[in-house]
C-alpha cells in the first residue's frame, strides 16, 4: 500500500515557485539506496554497527590493517556492482532535462547515480568505482584492482599502496567538490534533501546553506532528522516511491519548456 496519495498534491503556496524555478540542487544519503538493496549506515543494522567507522574507515586503520580494509570495501563494491538503481534515483537523473541549472550533490559512494544516468554529479564522498594510490595518486578502476588483489591491496608501480578512493573519516573531500556544492546550494531555488540523516559535517551544512539563502527546501525520508523543522514540505515516505511521485507532480505545475 503506497504511503502517498498519488497524484502527489503540492501545496498551493509552494507550487508557483516550484513551477517557475531555473535552479535546483538535490542532496542524496544512504537511504536513497535502500531500495535497491543496499544498506543506510545509521538505521537499524546499518553500516555502522556491522563494524565500527574506526577500525574500517580511516587512513590509520588502512594502514595498521590494510588487507582488512581492502577486503572489506572490495566486498561492499562487490554488493554495488551488484545492485541496479532504483525508481528515486532515474527520477533525480530526469531532474537534469526539467531545470535549466540543476546539481546532484551524493554523500554516496555506492555509483547507483551515474549508472541510473546522472552527469551533473558531485561526489562529495569520493566512489568506490576506483581506486587510488595512496602515495602517488595513480587511479584504477576497483574492477580491475579487485580481480587483480581481491585480498590485499594492489602495490602502484611506484610501490605505493591502492585504496578506495572514498573519503575517510579525518580526510578532506576531493578538491573543490565543497566549494562547488555550497555555490549551487546557496543560488539553489528548490534544494531537494534525499535520504540522509543529516548527521555528517561539512556535507549536512549544505541544508543551512541552502535554507539561509532562501531555497524551498523539501526533505524526503521516512523518518524525521534535525533539518525536518526547516522544510516546506517533508515526504515521509520511502524514496522510490517519493521521488517519481513529486517528480511528476512539479512536471504538472511546469508550464512547456521552462
Ligand atoms: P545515514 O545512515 O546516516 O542516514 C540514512 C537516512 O536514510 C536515514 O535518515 C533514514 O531514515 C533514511 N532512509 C532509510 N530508508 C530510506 C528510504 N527508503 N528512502 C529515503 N530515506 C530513507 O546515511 P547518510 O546520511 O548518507 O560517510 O550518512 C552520511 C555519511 O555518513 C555517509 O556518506 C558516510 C557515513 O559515515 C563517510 O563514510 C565519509
Amino acid at each position: 500500500m503506497p504511503l502517498l496519495d498519488t497524484p502527489l498534491e503540492l501545496p498551493a503556496e509552494l507550487r508557483p515557485r516550484l513551477g517557475k524555478a531555473r535552479r535546483a540542487v538535490a542532496f542524496t544519503g544512504a537511504g536513497i539506496s535502500k531500495e535497491s538493496g543496499l544498506d543506510t549506515f545509521r538505521d537499524v543494522g546499518g553500516v555502522w554497527q556491522q563494524v565500527r567507522p574506526e577500525d574500517m574507515a580511516t587512513l590509520d586503520a588502512f594502514r595498521r590493517r590494510p588487507a582488512v580494509v581492502w577486503s572489506w570495501y572490495a566486498e561492499r563494491w562487490g554488493r554495488a556492482s551488484a545492485v541496479a538503481p532504483n525508481p528515486a534515483h532515474f527520477a533525480l537523473a530526469r531532474w537534469e532535462e526539467i531545470f535549466p541549472y540543476f546539481t546532484l550533490v551524493t554523500q554516496n559512494v555506492d555509483g547507483l547515480h551515474p549508472r541510473a544516468g546522472s552527469r551533473r554529479l558531485i561526489e562529495l564522498h569520493g566512489t568506490l568505482a576506483w581506486a587510488r594510490c595512496d602515495f602517488c595518486g595513480f587511479r584504477l578502476p576497483m574492477g580491475e584492482a579487485v580481480a587483480k588483489s581481491p585480498d590485499r591491496p594492489p602495490v602502484c608501480d611506484c610501490g605505493g599502496l591502492l585504496r578506495p578512493a572514498v573519503v575517510w573519516f579525518g580526510e578532506t573531500l576531493p578538491p573543490g567538490a565543497m566549494e562547488r556544492a555550497t555555490e549551487e546550494a546557496s543560488l539553489a531555488e528548490i534544494f531537494l534533501s534525499i535520504g540522509t540523516s543529516g548527521n555528517v559535517y561539512p556535507a549536512a551544512g549544505l541544508i543551512d546553506v541552502a535554507h539561509q539563502c532562501g531555497a524551498c527546501l523539501i526533505e524526503i525520508n521516512p523518518e524525521p532528522t534535525p533539518f525536518s523543522r526547516l522544510a516546506h514540505l517533508s515526504l515521509r515516505a520511502p524514496a522510490g516511491e517519493a521521488l517519481p511521485a513529486l517528480t511528476e507532480a512539479i512536471l504538472a505545475c511546469r508550464p512547456p519548456n521552462t
